[in-house]
Parts: structure tokens; sequence; C-alpha cells
């Protein structure tokens, strides 16, 4: 991808296109992906980027977010480094982006500050276990890295990791809470999705501290600054929010917030949102 002009798709070497290969045989009963639909997806994806630009509010996300990341050590320069370590993004919940309208614009929104902010790409782990081998395919032409397990969000980080969870399930944030559930890891993580003051009203408070308890520890302390968009877009960016945990508000919580490492269960939860490992997909045309 180019740092300035008209973002271009990166093109695979011979090792890459092997391995796209390999991965389809993973799935035999997948259909090929047809050169004609990558393309035409892939140029979507260009065009989506190119409308994006041409709105003042992805602007303010750049800015945001590059405010964030230096005032958390990292540097938005080219080298991308926070002290020696370089800045991790992972994306979970994008869904699938060939066909969702609203999906391809947040795959767009992401490239556009990656492209702005000078973060190369493949630095950048995805992963929705409803990707096709057509999607998997084009971000990996695109340079993502796409993961093949399916993490339920317990990402655990040691170093800055931008997060990138557009409309995604309570479950998921509440185990990337709890993968890095201590006031000396959360300052590293950041996330731009929903709002968790959002989701705590959408919710009836017994339940959202019964099945979502370190969303509910964190939703007071950590600091969310409201991302804008414009009515157009209003149905892709609704309610997003940059989330921080800064390290100062984490030390003043009770010591025995931190205490109870139980790994979320989710037994209550009649409408879980979010695909747990080991679960069947019933569509063929699957990537993971
Ligand atoms: C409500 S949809 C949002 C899709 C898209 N971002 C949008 O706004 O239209 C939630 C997405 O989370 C994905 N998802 C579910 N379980 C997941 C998991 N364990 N890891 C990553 N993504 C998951 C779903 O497949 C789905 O695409």
């Amino acid at each position: 991808m180019e740092s300035s002009g008209e973002w271009q798709c990166v093109r695979r070497g011979k090792r890459a296109a092997r391995r796209g290969k390999a991965d389809q045989s993973r799935n035999p009963t997948a259909a090929a992906p047809e050169p004609a639909d990558r393309e035409r997806d892939t140029r979507r994806i260009t065009e989506a980027v190119n409308e994006l630009r041409c709105e003042d509010f992805w602007l303010e996300w750049r800015d945001l977010l590059s405010g964030c990341l230096v005032g958390s050590g990292c540097s938005s320069s080219k080298e991308n480094t926070v002290g020696e370590w370089q800045l991790e993004c992972v994306c979970y919940g994008l869904g699938n982006f060939s066909s969702c309208v609203s999906a391809r614009y947040q795959l767009a929104m992401l490239l556009l500050l990656f492209e702005a902010l000078q973060i190369p790409v493949g630095q950048c782990s995805m992963y929705d276990p409803v990707f096709t081998v057509t999607e998997c395919e084009i971000l990996k032409e695109l340079g993502f890295t796409v993961l093949t397990e399916n993490e339920e969000g317990k990402r655990a980080v040691c170093h800055p990791t931008f997060f990138y969870l557009m409309h995604c399930g309570k479950a998921l944030y509440n185990n990337l809470l709890w993968s890095n559930w201590s006031p000396q890891v959360l300052p590293n993580v950041i996330v731009i999705g929903n709002s968790f003051l959002g989701i705590q009203e959408r919710m009836l408070q017994r339940e959202f501290e019964r099945d979502y308890n370190f969303l509910s520890h964190i939703v007071n302390v950590c600091e969310e600054t409201s991302l804008p968009c414009s009515q157009r877009f209003m149905d892709v960016f609704n309610d997003s929010a940059l989330i921080q945990f800064p390290a100062d508000k984490l030390q003043k919580l009770p010591e025995s917030i931190w205490t109870d490492l139980t790994e979320p269960q989710y037994q209550h939860c009649h409408d879980l949102e979010i695909i747990q490992r080991g679960s069947r997909h019933l569509q063929d045309d699957k990537c993971a």
C-alpha cells in the first residue's frame, strides 16, 4: 500500500499463493475462488476506500487514534515502534465484506487508518469464522495475516496492541478483557469498537454483571471517546468509540476486582453473539 495518493492492492508472492492453495485444500468441498470474483471484490474495496476518503469524519478517527498511539508510547512514524516493540493490530468480527457493504466500509476504514498512520498492513491479524475462502485470499493479497484459529477474542498482549472490533458480540470484548485482566496489562489494550457504555445501557444491569463481569467492572473506568460518522455511514460506524484503559484509573480500583480470573463461560446467555471454538458452520465456502 502506498503511503500517499491512491490506495492500491499489494500483490502476493509465489509462496503466499501456494499457502492460499493449501488453505483451500483444508476444505475440499469449498468452491475454488473465481479470479473474477476476487478482482470484483478487490475493486469494490478500493472504491470504498476512495469514497470514505472523501468524508471528513475519517480524519477525526485518524487524529484520535494517532493521539492515542502516541500517548501510549507508540510512534506513528514509519517504524511504528513502541520502545523496541512494533505495534500489533488485531481485527475480529469484520464480517463478510464481499457481500456485506457495512463490513466492506469497515475494512476500508481500517485500510485508510493504516495508510494514514503508516502502520504496515502486515502487522494486522484478522479473524472472523464466517470469512469465505475468497475473502481470506483477498485479505492475504491486501497483506493481512489471516488467523486460522478461533481465539474467541482471548488474545493476551504484552505490549500496545490495537484491536478493531466493529459491531462485535459482547462476549468478544469480555473475553479480550479477561485475557488481559490486570492493571499492568490492560493499558496496552487499545480498542476501536462498540461503546461499552452503550452496551451497558442496552442491557439489564443484573444480566450485564452476571454474564459480562469483566465489561461491567471496567465500563466506568475505561476512557471512551466517541467516534463520529456522517449520516450516510450511520449504519456502518454508529455507536463506535475509541476505548483505552488508563493505568492511573485502573490502580484506583479495589484489589478484589483483579483476583477473580475465572474464564467466562456464558452458560446463562441464550443469545450468545459469538461463535465459539469447535462450533460447526453450515456453509462449505469457509476459510476457517
Ligand atoms: C454483528 S456481526 C458484525 C459484522 C460487521 N462488523 C458489521 O458491522 O456488519 C458480528 C461478527 O462477529 C463475528 N464473530 C463471531 N464469533 C467470532 C469469533 N469467535 N471471533 C471473531 N469474530 C467472530 C461474526 O461472524 C460476525 O461477522
